[in-house]
């Protein structure tokens, strides 16, 4: 069997499963927009929560939540009004539209990074086919912005805003709450996770692609003359990186963390952590190690807000995707929003280690002989005065105050003297590193490695070797039968395993046995409880193992302390 069948019977199995669907398929369906079915809605609920908590178990980034619709005004500011483009043509026979670099994918090593004219140039030398229709003639390529348009508010009084095409604008919006939060010091961090939208030109590849998808970001603000000290010396095991593609021609290193940072080839510690820190979390969630790799962007290829970037990449049915971007967004974003915003509140400060001794040239007033000639405007003479930039050459000169007057200020009034300041810090915009994680790609990617095809008895048998901590239940109950209190007293177990608080239990009583214990291990569901004769005589159960088959027999009470405990392996 190919590759290719295999992703057929993947998906189809996600489907009849009630994994993924196709959404809105009684209408023919939206590409682009998915479902999580019943069993899928729980992987998605794990894996979102085993992110979260991976992230916030330090106490250094605390978890936020914001809006989806977002006014314009923000995001002119990030810059994705302007640069959230991808290039788009359109074949000039059937007027189908395609994202131009991906038709370009079999001749260019990596033609994101290419301008309009060089795609052009690409399609028509290769005479490039329509997928749709055959021809070979393109409009040239031309930026489309990815983002959905909306209104907030209704005819002439309506502003224009679009769905959020990342979350991290929201946790830029919430900068000075968080920079309170933790009490004014960095670094500190903050997650989101939730929806991001963008209208993608061809969405293609099942959920790899989609329009409306689940981001799940992380912003780390940093000050960038202190960077935090993130040690990673003890990250051994070997991974595989792609630095600076353009000088390496796509050169795979195999490295570990503790020696790419020692030989330069990891730059920037705090990105180098968060590239281990990602890596920790896809394993933990059952992504296989062999199967990882970090890509740095090229310059050209780079987000417009960002400074370097390295892509996660996770292979699979699709080949290599990109999951996760680490990305140093610098301050590009805080410093945007001061500008645009008109404010100067995204900052933080910064003590010097010694107070610096500043000199300064001042006009020092002589109140004595200010206050009877200036009399109610004294108070904004003196103000304007203390906030000179720059001193006058000569006196008299004209004093601008802040009630829009001029006053003349002459020689007797002040004298010129130089005074000596303390300053113990200043104030900076801080920088910020990213991991944007694809949540949606993530899962593709758990359960294409999870998923196994093998034969049982002479017929086909399928398995999800899913990570306990991201199958759809912990348990699945089974009586053998309904009759004779088998149904009432599985009830009762699963009622018991699921008032345990973090535990989730299924209970299936449909068609034989055997057939139930198929569709548990193609949902990926760990363990599978038999209730039977014995457990009505006897208080006790069939537990058996999903990845192996294997039962044990076991009393309820020792079994129920062993699920409490999140220890049911032991049993074996
Ligand atoms: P691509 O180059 O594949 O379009 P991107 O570089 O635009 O992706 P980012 O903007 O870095 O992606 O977004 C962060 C993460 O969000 C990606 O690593 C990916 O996992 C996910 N992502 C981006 N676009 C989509 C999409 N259309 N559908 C599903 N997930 C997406
Ligand atoms: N926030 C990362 C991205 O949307 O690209």
């Amino acid at each position: 069997m190919t590759d290719e069948k295999r992703i057929e019977r993947l998906s189809a199995m996600l489907k009849r499963r009630g994994i993924i669907l196709p959404a809105f398929e009684i209408y023919g369906g939206v590409s682009g927009l998915i479902d999580y079915g019943p069993v899928g809605a729980s992987i998605k609920r794990k894996v979102i929560q085993n992110w979260i908590e991976h992230w916030t178990i330090n106490g250094d980034i605390v978890e936020i939540d914001s809006p989806t619709i977002t006014p314009e005004p923000v995001l002119i500011a990030s810059g994705h009004v302007g640069e959230f483009n991808d290039l788009m043509t359109q074949c000039e026979k059937c007027s189908s539209a395609f994202r131009a670099d991906q038709l370009a994918e079999n001749y260019h090593p990596n033609p994101d990074i290419l301008g309009a004219e060089e795609i052009d140039h690409i399609l028509d030398s290769n005479e490039i086919e329509c997928p749709n229709c055959g021809e070979k003639k393109w409009t040239p390529a031309r930026p489309m912005n990815l983002m959905f348009g909306t209104k907030i508010g209704a005819m002439k009084a309506s502003r224009q805003a679009y769905m959020r095409p990342e979350t991290a604008q929201g946790m830029f919006m919430l900068y000075p709450s968080l920079y309170r939060h933790f009490r004014q010091k960095l670094p500190f961090g903050a997650i989101q996770t939730g929806k991001g939208y963008r209208n993608e030109i061809s969405p293609r590849q099942g959920m790899i692609r989609l329009r409306e998808f689940n981001m799940a970001e992380l912003e780390y603000f940093i000050d960038p003359e202190n960077p935090p000290i993130t040690d990673i010396s003890m990250k051994k095991e070997k991974i595989s990186l792609i630095p600076d593609p353009k000088e390496n021609e796509h050169e795979v290193v195999s490295i570990s963390f503790s020696d790419a940072i020692s030989q330069g080839i990891l730059k920037d510690q705090t990105v180098a952590y968060f590239l281990s820190r990602t890596w920790d979390f896809l394993i933990s969630v059952g992504i296989k190690p062999s199967k990882i790799r970090f890509r740095q962007h090229e310059g050209t290829e780079m987000a417009h807000y960002a400074q370097d970037c390295w892509d996660c990449e996770i292979l699979g049915e699709h080949g290599w995707i990109e999951c996760v971007g680490i990305a140093n967004r610098t301050c590009h974003d805080l410093q945007s929003h001061e500008k645009y915003s008109n404010s100067n509140s995204l900052r933080a400060w910064r003590e010097f280690v010694e107070p610096k001794i500043e000199s300064k040239e001042v006009l020092a007033p002589k109140t004595s002989i200010l206050g009877p000639i200036f009399r109610a405007k004294a108070g904004l003479v003196l103000e304007a005065l203390s906030e000179l930039s720059e001193l006058p050459n000569q006196l008299p000169f004209d004093l601008l105050i802040k009630d829009g007057t001029k006053v003349e200020i002459t020689a007797e009034m002040v004298e010129r003297k130089t005074v000596r300041k303390n300053i113990a810090g200043e104030w900076f915009t801080p920088h910020v590193i990213e991991p944007a994680f694809g949540i949606d790609r993530i899962i593709w990617h758990i359960l294409d490695h999870a998923y196994e095809e093998t034969e049982k008895e002479g017929e086909k048998y399928n398995l999800l070797r899913l990570t306990e901590s991201v199958a759809p239940a912990d348990l699945i109950v089974l009586p053998l039968f309904e009759k004779d209190g088998m149904g009432d007293s599985a009830r009762e177990l699963n009622l018991q395993i699921n008032s345990m608080k973090g535990v989730t239990s299924l209970i299936d009583s449909s068609k034989s046995i055997g057939r139930r214990y198929a569709r548990a291990d193609e949902i990926g569901i760990p363990w599978a409880l038999t209730v039977d004769h014995t457990t009505l005589e006897e208080g006790t159960v069939t537990v058996r193992r999903r990845d192996d088959q294997k039962q044990v027999r076991c009393d309820i009470k020792e079994l129920l302390n062993h699920i409490n405990s999140g220890n049911v392996s032991s049993l074996f």
